[in-house]
């Protein structure tokens, strides 16, 4: 078994992003700005956004946190995503998501300028992406790829099996792993809640991308010998014995899984890492193509 150790891949490739930001700088460029919009208090949003201007200060972007409380109001929050997308400095910007109850999320991202989308979740990314169009592909699939493609995994033929159809993971990978190209051109079938012989489904998989958000819900069992494993569950179970009284673990069991499969991500430090650098190597397109 080869672990997919997304840390050591992502401190890689923002090393790569630094030194072209270090000569971007060296010749006069512009420094690549990421702003992110964060709102309430979700501690795992805000550690995602903490995590984000972490990157971003180690590859030398320049990095702006907008946070405001829960009970903004949608006009307000569309004001700031407004003011973003007209302020010249700002490559690339971001809003967290979940946001509040009373905050329509599809409105907030139909409002953000395509340009600056460096997250991929405008309509008009998406689209283009399904397309095999120029696009900010979404965070998350987009370090699933590079995974794939910097370990040499091969996706050509295979029959991938990904759980999940959220906009923002499940379907946006089944696309692009089923679309011409290198990771791509494979086999892929997406499944869900109503989804019947799920078990059958998952044995047949030689690639397995878990994104449903249901902690340990993948046995080894359900898996065929030599399977790659992408799991991109981040969900907080009760830890007595952590000081900050949880952990996290991902959709699949790794400890029972990671005996049959050729390659695992772990949970953290596998695909978590990888969502940031993909955000940060948007961010500097965002700043070259402007
Ligand atoms: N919430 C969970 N993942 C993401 C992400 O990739 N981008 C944003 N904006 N919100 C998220």
């Amino acid at each position: 078994m080869i672990l997919l150790d997304g840390r050591a891949l992502s401190k890689k490739i923002k090393e790569e992003i630094k030194a072209e930001v270090d000569t971007i700088r060296d010749n006069g460029g512009n420094i690549p700005h990421l702003a992110a919009v964060i709102v309430g208090d979700n501690p795992a949003s805000e550690s995602y956004v903490k995590n984000k201007v972490k990157s971003s200060d180690f590859v030398g972007f320049e990095s702006t946190v907008i946070k405001k409380d829960a009970n903004i109001s949608e006009e307000e929050l569309l004001e700031i995503v407004e003011g973003l997308n007209k302020n010249s400095d700002v490559d690339g910007f971001i809003v967290q998501l979940p946001l509040p109850r009373h905050i329509d999320p599809d409105k907030i991202t139909l409002s953000i300028d395509p340009k600056k989308d460096v997250d991929g979740f405008h309509p008009y990314n998406f689209g283009s992406m399904a397309q095999g169009l120029e696009a900010y592909l979404p965070a998350t699939p987009y370090g699933i790829l590079l995974m794939l493609e910097r370990y040499e995994i091969e996706t050509e033929g295979k029959e991938v099996v990904v759980l999940g159809r959220s906009n923002i993971v499940g379907s946006p990978i089944s696309i692009l792993l089923a679309r011409k190209g290198n990771p791509g051109n494979a086999t892929v079938t997406i499944t869900h809640s109503r989804t019947k012989d799920l078990d059958n489904i998952l044995r047949k998989a030689d690639i397995i991308i878990a994104a449903i958000g249901r902690n340990h819900f993948i046995k080894a069992d359900q898996v065929k010998e030599g399977a790659v494993i992408i799991d991109v569950g981040i969900n907080r179970i009760e830890d007595p014995s952590r000081k900050r009284g949880y952990r996290l673990v991902g959709d699949v069991d790794f400890d029972d899984v990671s005996s049959k499969a050729s390659y695992i991500t772990p949970v953290p430090g596998g695909v978590g890492p990888m969502t940031v650098t993909a955000l940060m190597l948007n961010t500097l397109k965002a700043s070259k193509l402007k």
